[in-house]
């Protein structure tokens, strides 16, 4: 496969950044050693297991797994694919980018999603030209009783379908765009019998936009009752609506460090109108892990401002979760009298609505008025219930101060003795230990192999080697990392096939081959030869920590320590294979050592 660009040219996109430079941006870095140390932007965590490492210029997290180059960093943080971060990070160098390679695979995704953003922006144009021409008079009257500013259409790109079968598939093909690729794009609807036909018609159209400023796809809705009420792009190759909020690409502008989350596309427009740009939609589904991850990026405190009917309640008691899971303070916004925030800050104005924002209440406080609401303390039976619930809220509530105050007041309202209610909550946060210490914790720091390689180890070949070979092998390979002049000395000693782990045998032929063409032994260039599944273990493998007074030495006794236990392996497989002749030499071999 056809790389998009040549491989020089990517290491030098990548040696013309310091990836300390580029992850301070997103991380507080502190010096601890070698590494530099901070919270992980992949997964939540309260003390930092994410850690550089300037001299290699790789960075690894011992706590959920992620590591890889600056590119893989970005990749992550920015949401790209490989090339679009190549691109990124190139701008940022003010390298100038040749035409890539258009022949491999990564190339061909690439091409086919720069295709469709183009058929989008087109279609948002289109949708927009139609909502100003004659045939969007009844969606302007629409948009006008719904008191939509011009200026307001303008800034969201509102536009609307046409009602006809094939105005945007006709307007995409006098444009040049082929058929197969707007159906790609999912704009098309391709029937056997029907022939195929716009998704979207007679629609208000709401472009849904990235971050970048791409259009990823399309919210429509109907002008009348009918239904469906509202009609989405579906899952394309640059739209995945558990990854993307409406509304972001604006929000993101706000100097707050609030954030609204509402439910609709109307509700973030119309809040936006009036002048509350710190709101987004979460796109008509529940929230997911990777929309809370984004919002933690872009502020500290999220306000769920839902409908005020059942299922909008549930939602929020959901999306709470997934958002206090992902480290965001949360707390929600009860708007009464079932309204949504768009209708609300209709009829009441932005200050009403302000006001309501200051007071919304923190996810213990909302959790404890619904579990009020559910019982009856007056019954015996139900009150017991209640107290477990709220003991199982309580629970939650790390700092103890905080949760004495709450404990108080409920015991206060209740007339349920405050030691009842903590012999409850203790209970609960000893299932919440057992629970939770499970998953993240089987990471073994000191060796630095996660959990990936520890089950892989048991299912193959690897299940024979035993730690001490493992390490030997890792600090080997780190030592001729750290210390450029140690390969000449010691490459005649040991060959990349002795190396007995699949991926340190895999690393050591790079190793190998890097300095017959007389390169520089860098892990990043190391690292970049390795595709995703595996990318993470070796750049586990390459963070250890070297530290000998004397490398040479050191390097000599692992080689050694190396060879002696292949041979032991071999004798072991001899012995299970009952080859008497095969044991005899490697005994002698073993002996003349
Ligand atoms: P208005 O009724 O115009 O005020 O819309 P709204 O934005 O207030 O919508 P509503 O509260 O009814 O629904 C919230 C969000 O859920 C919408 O913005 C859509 O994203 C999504 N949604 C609502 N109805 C449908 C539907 O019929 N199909 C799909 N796919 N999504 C829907
Ligand atoms: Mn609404």
């Amino acid at each position: 496969m056809a790389p998009f660009y040549p491989e020089e040219l990517i290491q030098e996109v990548i040696a013309s950044h310091d990836i300390v430079d580029i992850v301070s941006e997103y991380v507080k870095l502190k010096r601890s050693g070698r590494y530099l140390m901070g919270l992980c932007p992949f997964h939540n965590e309260k003390t930092p297991s994410f850690s550089v490492s300037p001299d290699k210029q790789i960075f690894y997290c011992f706590g959920c797994g992620a590591g890889g180059t600056v590119v893989n960093f970005i990749m992550r943080n920015e949401n790209l694919d490989f090339i679009e971060a190549i691109k990124f990070l190139a701008d940022r160098a003010r390298i100038n980018l040749p035409e890539g390679d258009e022949r491999g695979d990564e190339a061909k995704r690439y091409k086919q999603k720069q295709l469709i953003y183009e058929i989008n922006v087109e279609t948002a144009r289109f949708f927009h030209s139609q909502l100003n021409g004659p045939e969007g008079e009844s969606a302007r009257k629409y948009l006008a009783k719904r008191r939509i500013s011009n200026r307001t259409i303008v800034h969201f790109g509102m536009g609307y379908a046409p009602n006809a079968w094939r105005a945007l598939k006709e307007h995409l093909q006098s444009k040049g765009f082929e058929e197969a690729d707007m159906t790609r794009a999912g704009l098309i609807i391709d029937q056997k019998q029907k022939g195929s036909y716009d998704r979207f018609r007679n629609r208000i159209i709401f472009p849904i936009i990235d971050l970048r400023g791409n259009v990823i796809g399309f919210g429509g809705r109907v002008l009348d009752d009918s239904l469906p009420k509202y009609l989405n792009s579906p899952e394309t190759a640059v739209f995945n609506k558990s990854r993307n909020l409406y509304g972001l690409n604006f929000a993101k502008n706000a100097s707050n460090q609030t954030l609204i989350i509402v439910e609709g596309y109307m509700d973030v427009i119309s809040l936006h109108q009036n002048g509350i740009i710190n709101t987004v939609a979460s796109l008509g589904t529940a929230l997911t892990k990777e929309q809370a991850g984004m919002i933690k990026k872009y502020c500290n405190e999220v306000i769920i401002a839902y409908d005020s009917d059942a299922a909008g309640q549930a939602a929020v008691l959901r999306g709470m979760d997934v958002l206090a899971d992902a480290g965001c303070r949360v707390k929600v916004l009860c708007l009464k009298e079932g309204k949504d925030p768009d209708e609300f800050i209709r009829e009441k104005g932005p200050e009403r609505f302000k006001r309501a924002l200051n007071e919304s209440k923190s996810l213990i406080e909302y959790k404890v008025e619904l579990l009020e609401q559910k019982y009856d303390i007056n019954s015996i039976e139900e009150k017991i219930e209640f107290v477990n619930q709220i003991a199982e809220v309580f629970a939650k509530v790390e700092n103890s101060v905080e949760r004495d105050v709450y404990i108080k007041k409920i015991a206060e309202e209740t007339g349920i003795r405050s030691e009842a209610i903590i012999a409850e909550i203790k209970k609960n946060v000893y299932k919440n230990r057992r629970k939770s210490s499970k998953p993240v914790k089987t990471v073994k720091r000191n060796t630095g192999y996660n959990e990936n390689i520890v089950n892989e180890k048991r299912n193959n070949a690897n299940n024979n080697l035993n730690t001490r070979l493992l390490s030997a092998e890792k600090m080997l390979i780190n030592l001729m990392c750290d210390d450029k002049s140690l390969f000449n000395k010691v490459k005649e000693l040991i060959r990349a096939e002795d190396f007995n782990h699949e991926i340190h045998q895999k690393i050591a032929a790079i190793i190998y081959t890097l300095r017959a063409n007389g390169e520089t032994i860098d892990p990043v260039k190391i690292v970049s030869r390795f595709d995703k599944d595996e990318m993470q273990t070796v750049a586990s493998i390459l963070h250890a920590e070297t530290n000998f007074e004397d490398d040479y030495k050191a390097a000599l006794e692992l080689i050694n320590t190396i060879h002696k236990e292949k041979n032991i392996l071999k004798i072991k497989e001899s012995l299970q294979e009952g080859n008497v002749e095969k044991l005899n030499t490697l005994l002698m071999e073993y002996k003349n050592k």
